[in-house]
Formats: C-alpha cells, sequence, structure tokens
C-alpha cells in the first residue's frame, strides 16, 4: 500500500516537472523568442525610428521577440539569423542591407521551418521568402519628382539626380518612380539634366529597364551615406558651368542624403535657389524643412508598417493566413505583399501631418 501510494505521488511530481518544464519552452515562455527581427543599420535615423515603433508595438504582443541590427553587413546578418535560429524562433521579419546578399541568411531560416517575412526592402533572387511588407516605394519617387515638377520655374531648369544603393531594390522602385514623372519633363524641356551623362543618353526612353536604371543609379548613386553623397554633390557643382546653377531642382533620395546635398548647394553662391527631395520624415530633416534648407520628404508612416510585420507574424504563429494586397517580384518568385501608402510633407503641412497626428511631440523642433 504504502509503496504504490509513494509510486504514485513520484509519477504525479514526474508529470508536474515535465508541464513545468513544456511551460517553459513555450513560445510564451521565457526562454524561447518566436518573433526575430533584424534591421539593417543603427546607422540611419530612420532604422532607429523603426527599432522604436517596434518597441512600442512589441509590448502589446503574447509572443517574445528580439531586435537585432547588421551594421550594414551582409555576414553580420547570417550571424544574427543564426543567432535567432537558436533561440527557436518561428518567424524572422528582415530587412537587408542588400537584397541579393540576404539571401544565404534567409535559405538558412527556410531550412528551418521558419516564415520569412521581408521588411521594407524586398530579398531578391531567392525562394525563401514568404511575405513583403512594404510602403508603396514606386509613389515614393513619383512624389519626390513630382514636387520638382510643381516647383519648376520657366524652362531648361538644371535637374541634379541622385539614388539610392543600388543593393536595396527600393533604390530601383524609387528612381521608376521619379523618372516616370521627370522624363517627360526633361522631353518637354522644362529640365535639363546636369549631372548624368547616363541619364543623358536615355533621356528619350520613357520606360527604364532594370539594366538601364544601373547604368544611370551607377553614376549618381549615394549608398544611402551622407558623405558620400556631399561629395558627389561637391564633384557636381565643381564641374557644373553657370548654365547648369542658378535656380536648380534636385532629387535627393532620402532625407539622410537630402541635407547633406542641400548644405552643398545652399554654399554656392552661383546657385540662387534649390528646391530638393527627401524621404523619411527625419527629425532632422523635418527640422530643415521647418527652417527652409530642405522642400519636402515623403513621409512613410513606420506605425503602419510595424503593424502590418507584426499582425503578419502573429497570424502566422496562431496558424492563420496572413492578409495581402497584391505581390512583388524578387527575381526568382513573386512575393505575396502587404503595401502602404505615403504622405508628401512640406513645410505648410509639416505640424499637421507629423505632429497633430501624434507621430512625434513639437518640443522636438523649434520654430514651428
Ligand atoms: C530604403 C528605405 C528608405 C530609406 C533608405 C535608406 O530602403 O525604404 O526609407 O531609409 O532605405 O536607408
Amino acid at each position: 500500500m504504502k509503496k504504490s501510494l509513494k509510486a504514485i505521488s513520484l509519477a504525479l511530481t514526474v508529470i508536474m516537472l515535465s508541464i513545468l518544464v513544456a511551460a517553459c519552452n513555450s513560445n510564451s515562455g521565457s526562454g524561447k523568442i518566436s518573433v526575430g527581427i533584424v534591421l539593417p543599420t543603427k546607422d540611419e535615423e530612420r532604422w532607429v525610428q523603426d527599432e522604436q515603433r517596434f518597441k512600442d508595438a512589441i509590448k502589446d504582443t503574447k509572443y517574445k521577440t528580439e531586435i537585432l541590427f547588421s551594421q550594414g553587413s551582409p555576414a553580420k546578418e547570417k550571424e544574427n539569423v543564426e543567432t535567432l535560429i537558436n533561440k527557436g524562433i518561428k518567424v524572422l521579419i528582415i530587412c537587408p542591407p542588400d537584397g541579393d546578399a540576404a539571401a544565404a541568411a534567409v535559405e538558412a531560416a527556410k531550412k528551418e521551418g521558419i516564415k520569412v517575412i521581408s521588411y521594407d526592402r524586398l530579398i531578391t533572387n531567392t525562394d525563401a521568402v514568404d511575405y513583403y511588407v512594404t510602403f508603396d516605394s514606386v509613389a515614393v519617387g513619383a512624389a519626390q519628382a513630382q514636387y520638382l515638377v510643381d516647383h519648376a520655374k520657366g524652362s531648361g531648369q538644371p535637374l541634379y539626380l541622385y539614388a539610392g544603393a543600388a543593393s536595396d531594390n527600393n533604390a530601383f522602385l524609387f528612381f521608376e518612380g521619379a523618372w516616370n514623372v521627370l522624363q517627360p519633363k526633361i522631353a518637354d524641356g522644362t529640365f535639363k539634366i546636369a549631372n548624368s551623362s547616363e541619364a543623358e543618353a536615355l533621356k528619350d526612353t520613357a520606360k527604364l529597364s532594370r539594366d538601364q536604371m544601373s547604368k544611370i543609379i551607377g553614376q549618381v548613386t549615394t549608398n544611402w551615406d551622407a558623405n558620400e553623397a556631399k561629395n558627389k554633390a561637391q564633384t557636381h557643382l565643381t564641374a557644373a558651368g553657370a548654365d547648369l546653377k542658378g535656380d536648380v531642382v534636385i532629387l535627393a533620395p532620402n532625407d539622410g542624403t537630402s541635407r547633406s546635398i542641400a548644405d552643398v548647394f545652399a554654399t554656392d553662391s552661383a546657385v540662387t535657389s534649390y528646391v530638393i527631395s527627401g524621404q523619411d520624415a527625419d527629425k532632422a530633416s523635418v527640422q530643415y524643412i521647418i527652417d527652409g534648407k530642405q522642400s519636402m520628404t515623403v513621409f512613410k508612416d513606420v506605425r503602419t508598417l510595424v503593424k502590418d510585420a507584426m499582425g503578419m507574424a502573429v497570424a502566422i504563429l496562431d496558424g492563420k493566413t496572413p492578409e495581402t494586397t497584391g505581390s512583388y517580384p524578387n527575381g526568382a518568385i513573386d512575393v505575396k505583399a502587404k503595401q502602404t501608402d505615403v504622405i508628401v510633407v512640406e513645410q505648410s503641412n509639416v505640424k499637421q501631418k507629423l505632429i497633430d497626428s501624434g507621430y512625434y511631440q513639437a518640443s522636438e523642433f523649434t520654430g514651428l
């Protein structure tokens, strides 16, 4: 009798212990991570913004998440993904520094049965991407260009072109959108290209192929680097004659590069005025817009992108099929995508779009 009682209590203890161990191993337990988030770099304000918005969103989820940064290096990115695989992730949300080079990292995740969500930038030339959450990047470029067109003065105005990094698929989408709007205005003589012989050679081509865009981007890339943008702008202005100065318009691909290009143009006494585009609504650029040093930015509400990415991750973890609105070709497959609209911000609506909407605090700026 005594012996069997002992056996029962031992069996009960074993059962209770195994329940405890199972609980610790479950997704909501303290040990394992369910969602891994890998962002490209901390060196650009845009991605620090995304990190903050992820942190805000994560507070409300029942699943454990971890955010890692790749600091512009595909090798570091691969290492980050491996770390997260070892921590047991089921979903990977990843924004690559280099779209092609990230294939190895996501293929490693895929092998473990992990679902991969390409975040903001599409991972290219691999079938190991399940979903893509993105802004409408072609619309970003179109909005930048439309702003330059809307603020054109007379005809034959010098147009300076700059682009993002060729390793980022978005740089092509932005440029495609911009070219669609600019090309007819180059053809009708409103603008003349000031700084790209490749663009000049293609000025009668309405729709550019990827290879044609590569040629232009190769010449006017900033690599998303403010210093590289500054050096290029300096070189361009040194080479430009008086006919390429005066009132100019500048296609700058994002805010970080826009501020440094604007600073260079502002110090050239032969440049009487400039209109320059931007993207991301970086805090520093919001201040530039208030101060009249940058003309516009394309505001991408990162809260929406984060909500969509986390929403997809949770749907997957809950065994549901995430909602998508279309698809993007990545060179290997068509990736199911959820897309978000963008908003043009200039001096006249900066307060309404960025402060009144609760995105930033008024106290973060001066002269509002
Ligand atoms: C793009 C991104 C932009 C911008 C840029 C520079 O891929 O969509 O918002 O931040 O990279 O990092």
